[in-house]
């Protein structure tokens, strides 16, 4: 395993104009925000699979059609040959301390497919649903980060590059930095030098948290690796005979270059048309789950997916977390149609998932009411981060 490149030389700041997020250092009403962008150098699995070409809005709905098809062969069926990856990768982050002198725990958060870390920090209202502006408040620390391919991060090769398990070991990689320090050390040498960082050392207990394809990631990981967390909360996804239903075809998916707005991407980079948004994303009674502001701006801060991500996903799905000592939150909302085939109520199967976890210490799950996938993006959004605080205060976290 190639170490990690912490030196401050190798720090690379975006241009302002280029960043979605455009300011290397925030004062929050709760807390300071500093955006970094971190070398992590990751070598994982990784294979050849049998995945059409994505070079055209034809193409990408043809590629849908192929993987909703019944015939179409899933997992490592599709295997065409296995392969290593291994590289640097930079990987882009926003690291949040609260004002409080808090609890030092860090909450790492790991965002779904179609968006990037701001999911987690929607501008729109920040106040009402960035559950990182809530977290600071409650005195966590925050890790975001865009995963590989997405937002400010790097986006190699769509197809046989950014996979699932390669992602998994980035986290893992981000994870031991803040463990042992370097991550909090990195941070307080990031320009701009600022007083606010210079306290902080290393938190004493990481949460994990996951929304959608991140809660595969994170369940994967607290599974594989349960002695590098203390606990976690696993949003918009639970296993049950519902998941997917709605298959890759209601994402509405053009090619991320000839989209309207294009976005720069290569091939098989595939992003959702504003209606496939609102089919994935959007939940509950039009009239009081959400307005039509948030809708746009969920469509405006969407996100290209790179395909070989469906291809690899099965790495991380239903993996048992025999060894996991820490406590376990579902946070499902109550109208997730891609999850729960649109109701998440009556459907966590209580044996499966105490199976799963055998030996954890809690099991919490939640139905959060009347609100639709994208929890942050909803009216009600920070009633049901308080449920997830609770969860973890009892927890001593
Ligand atoms: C901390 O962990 C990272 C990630 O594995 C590693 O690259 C780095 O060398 C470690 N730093 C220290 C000071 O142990
Ligand atoms: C790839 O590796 C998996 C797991 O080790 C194995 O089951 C599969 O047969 C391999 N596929 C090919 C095409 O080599
Ligand atoms: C947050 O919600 C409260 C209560 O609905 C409202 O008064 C306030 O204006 C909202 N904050 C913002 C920034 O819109
Ligand atoms: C904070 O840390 C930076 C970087 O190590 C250093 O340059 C600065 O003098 C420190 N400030 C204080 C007040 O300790
Ligand atoms: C976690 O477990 C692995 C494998 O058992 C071990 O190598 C590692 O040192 C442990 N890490 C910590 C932080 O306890
Ligand atoms: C799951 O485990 C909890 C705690 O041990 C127990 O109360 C509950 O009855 C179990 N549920 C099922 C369906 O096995
Ligand atoms: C808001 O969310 C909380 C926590 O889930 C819930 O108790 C409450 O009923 C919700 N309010 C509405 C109006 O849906």
């Amino acid at each position: 395993m190639a170490a990690l490149i912490l030196t401050a030389s190798l720090l690379l700041f975006r241009s302002t104009a280029a960043s979605p997020n455009p300011n290397c250092f925030q004062e929050r009403p709760h807390g300071f925000c500093k955006q970094l962008d971190i070398p992590v150098s990751a070598t994982s699995e990784s294979a050849t699979y049998d995945v059409p070409t994505v070079d055209s809005n034809i193409e990408a709905i043809s590629w849908a059609q192929y993987e909703d098809t019944w015939s179409t062969p899933k997992g490592p069926l599709r295997i065409i040959k296995n392969t290593t990856t291994s590289g640097t990768f930079n990987i882009h982050a926003q690291l949040c301390i609260p004002k409080s002198s808090g609890k030092n725990t860090l909450q790492i958060l790991s965002h779904g497919v179609h968006y990037d870390s701001r999911y987690w920090d929607p501008e729109l209202d920040r106040e009402n649903q960035s559950y990182v502006e809530a977290s600071l408040k409650a005195g966590y620390s925050v890790l975001t980060y865009d995963r590989l391919g997405v937002g400010l991060s790097d986006k190699p090769d769509a197809y046989n590059v950014v996979q699932s398990p390669l992602e998994l070991e980035i986290l893992r990689q981000l994870t031991l930095m803040a463990r042992n320090g370097s991550l909090y050390a990195f941070a307080k040498k990031a320009a701009p030098i600022n007083t606010a960082f210079n306290t902080t050392s290393k938190p004493s207990k990481i949460v994990h948290v996951g929304h959608s394809f991140g809660s595969f990631l994170t369940s994967a990981f607290i599974a594989k690796y349960a002695n590098l967390t203390d606990g976690a909360v696993i949003t918009g996804f639970i296993l049950n005979k519902y998941l997917g239903k709605a298959g890759m075809a209601s994402f509405a998916p053009d090619f991320a270059p000839t989209s309207n707005p294009p976005f720069d991407r290569p091939s098989g980079y595939i992003v959702c048309e504003k209606t496939g948004i609102q089919t994935i994303f959007f939940g509950g009674n039009p009239a009081t789950a959400f307005t039509p502001q948030m809708l746009d701006y969920g469509n405006s801060i969407k996100q290209p997916v790179p395909i070989g991500e469906f291809a690899s996903a099965y790495h991380i799905i239903g993996l048992v977390a025999t060894d996991l000592k820490a406590p376990v939150q579902y946070m499902l909302p109550e109208f997730d149609f891609y999850i729960c085939g649109g109701d998440c109520k009556d459907l966590p199967e209580f044996k499966t998932l105490n199976e799963t976890y055998p030996v954890a210490r809690e099991i919490d799950v939640y139905v959060h009411p009347n609100t639709g996938h994208a929890f942050t993006l909803h009216n009600n959004a920070t009633a049901g981060y308080q449920v997830t605080f609770d969860f973890l205060a009892r927890n001593g976290l």
